[in-house]
């Protein structure tokens, strides 16, 4: 039976261009998840989009000297582009300055608040006693309290990993200026994230089957749970839709609650752009609908804390009840799927200190399908993990090129100059049985890891149906049976290019690019990765136009063995992957340390 899936993928600010270790967090899992799921015959919705309000996106406008909306412009634009030379296949990838989005935002809060779970009430609201503007939280620099870190930030202290409110900070001073922070009462809307303890335990006690440390973390942050403030004091964000707030220009709503709602607007925007605008639901309302959310390990808090009571808030799910707004009952995530940190030489990601490398000059210098076979391969799934060129390079050229690209090349090339399309296979040997049994055993291997997010050892199954079929093809050594023995060189051959197909199904959703190659080299029609096109649409209600990210990822293939067709013809292959000179290390680490 096909299922309703939902790929929720976190949405990445449009501050600057995304480095690897965005990439490795939430985009190349959730691609990888998704492809699987869409060969293995269900329906997927994948949708995000670039989080373009909040201090962020203001603190680099200011940096760039430009309005935060030209800055959200622009690295929306670059951020797509990104992505889709990556691939990603994105059913939508949109933004959060779209009017949909305002209106689905503002939906919600008004039925959570008719529900009875956002209050109003008095805070402290830091001001530059020089200008006497407000200073949002992440301008203002002190002392950590729980740690004493001195560079600890408003909003919160990275050397410890704790959110902090300005207030508490130690000795507290602008950013800006150096000067010192006033402190102001002014009002705030807060949702009251206790009324959900409740709601919130029972379902993470439910979810047995997440990744332990992801569960574990979720249930420790239900055990103390503070009513959270959701408005901001900012000119940049979503109206609050409040008598008396709506027109305020120094009150907007909290970057994370609108942007957390960015997958339901999303979604309904994707709906809106095809023939039946309530498509959506079925990944929403139906109650036997899936969604996995894709993220990095400090975006958790907010997708199995903050969204889901959101979420219980519009149904009306929390200890004082209510009952749901028009778009009905909206379902719970089915898992938050978590990554660890990517370190790039041992060293934190950085974009101020260099340590750095942007997608985008990855990619003009290596190739999507290398990079994503890395971060399916070495990346951060359920620990911290560090990239380095050394790794990069072993990997690309043992396991990608001497390995598949090695066993395509050779089956392939061999076939073309001798035979020149799909030879029959003749009578089977106990050794072509038992390479056939076990790479058919392979789609299940991989596929169960795939659908519980386990890329690793999803690929690592695959890689080693890719080896079996290497070493028969070396012990088999059709080459040597030309003249000798040509009807059973035909059927080694079949059997390789069995297995070749096979393992390229399996390897599609890691490598889409090459994968559609091969499938092409062996003379196949359709597709099997399909890829994403990167559109100029207009605002649905009225705004200005836009990059998004979208496709038909209807696929010609499914997750179990085609048979090859004997007599189809077949191409010599030309080289899938590059093999990369050890220089590339030194040069990429001379790069890094250049630009220091
Ligand atoms: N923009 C956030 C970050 O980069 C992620 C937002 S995920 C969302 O950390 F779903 F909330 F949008
Ligand atoms: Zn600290």
């Amino acid at each position: 039976m096909s299922r309703h899936i939902l790929t929720a993928v976190a949405w990445p600010y449009a501050s600057g261009p995304r480095h690897l270790g965005h990439v490795a967090g939430f985009g190349v899992p959730s691609d990888v998840f998704s492809r699987y799921q869409r060969l293995a015959g269900n329906k997927i919705l994948m949708v995000s989009g670039t989080d373009e309000h909040g201090t962020p996106i203001l603190v680099q406008a200011d940096k760039e000297g430009v309005s935060p909306r030209e800055l959200a412009d622009r690295y929306n634009r670059v951020i797509a582009e990104d992505l889709h030379r990556l691939g990603l296949a994105y059913d939508l990838f949109t933004r959060t300055t779209t009017r949909n989005h305002y209106a689905v935002t503002q939906e919600l809060f008004k039925r959570i608040y008719d529900n009875g779970y956002i209050a109003e009430r008095p805070t402290l609201s830091a001001i530059s006693p020089s200008t006497g503007r407000t200073l949002p939280d992440r301008y203002i620099e002190g002392t950590c309290p729980i740690c004493g870190y001195d560079g600890a930030r408003g909003d919160q202290c990275d050397n410890c990993g704790n959110q902090l409110d300005p207030d508490q900070l130690i000795n507290p001073r602008s950013r800006i200026n150096g000067e010192k922070p006033e402190f102001i009462e002014t009002p705030h809307l807060f949702l009251d994230l206790p009324a959900f303890a409740d709601a919130l335990g029972s379902w993470l006690q439910s979810r047995t089957d997440w990744r332990p440390n992801v569960l574990k973390f979720s249930l420790n942050l239900v055990g103390d749970l503070k009513p959270r403030a959701i408005s901001r004091d900012l000119d940049w964000g979503v109206p609050i839709p409040l008598p008396g707030w709506a027109d305020r220009n120094d009150k907007k709503l909290y970057v994370w609650f609108d942007a957390v709602i960015g997958y339901l607007s999303a979604s309904i925007e994707w709906a809106r752009r095809t023939d039946d605008a309530d498509a959506w639901r079925a990944w929403w309302t139906e109650p036997d609908a899936e969604s996995y959310y894709f993220m990095g390990k400090d975006n958790v808090t907010f997708h199995s804390v903050i969204w889901p009571s959101i979420l219980l808030g519009y149904n009306g799910e929390g200890n004082q009840g209510g009952t749901p707004g028009d778009f009905g009952r909206l379902a719970l995530p089915t898992e938050v799927v978590s990554s660890e940190y990517l370190t790039m030489e041992g060293r934190k990601f950085s974009s101020s200190r260099q340590v750095v490398i942007h997608v985008r000059d990855f990619l003009e210098r290596y190739s999507a399908d290398s990079l994503r076979f890395y971060l399916s391969a070495a990346g951060p799934e359920t620990s911290d993990t560090d990239f380095t060129w050394t790794e990069f390079v072993r990997r690309n050229n043992d396991e990608l090129v001497a390995a598949w690209g090695n066993l395509v090349n050779r089956s392939l090339s061999f076939t073309a100059k001798n035979i020149g399309e799909i030879p029959p296979a003749g009578d089977l040997t106990d050794v072509d049985r038992a390479l056939l049994t076990a790479t058919e055993a392979a789609f299940a291997a991989v596929g169960n890891n795939l659908e519980r997010s386990r890329m690793k050892a999803g690929l690592t199954e695959a890689m080693r149906a890719v080896t079996e079929a290497n070493r028969y093809l070396s012990d088999q050594a059709p080459w040597k049976l030309r003249e000798a023995d040509p009807d059973r060189m035909r059927t080694i051959l079949h059997v390789a290019l069995q297995a070749v197909s096979d393992c390229n199904t399996m390897l599609s959703p890691f490598l889409p690019h090459s994968s559609q190659q091969v499938h092409e080299l062996l003379g196949r029609g359709g597709v099997l990765a399909p890829s994403p096109s990167l559109v100029e649409v207009d605002d649905l209600d009225g705004g200005p136009s836009y990059p998004v990210l979208t496709g038909d990822y209807d696929v010609d293939a499914t997750w179990a063995r085609t048979a090859i067709e004997p007599g189809v013809a077949v191409s010599p292959p030309t080289p899938l992957f590059a093999k990369l000179d050890a220089s590339v290390v030194d040069e990429e680490l001379a790069r890094m340390n250049d630009d220091n």
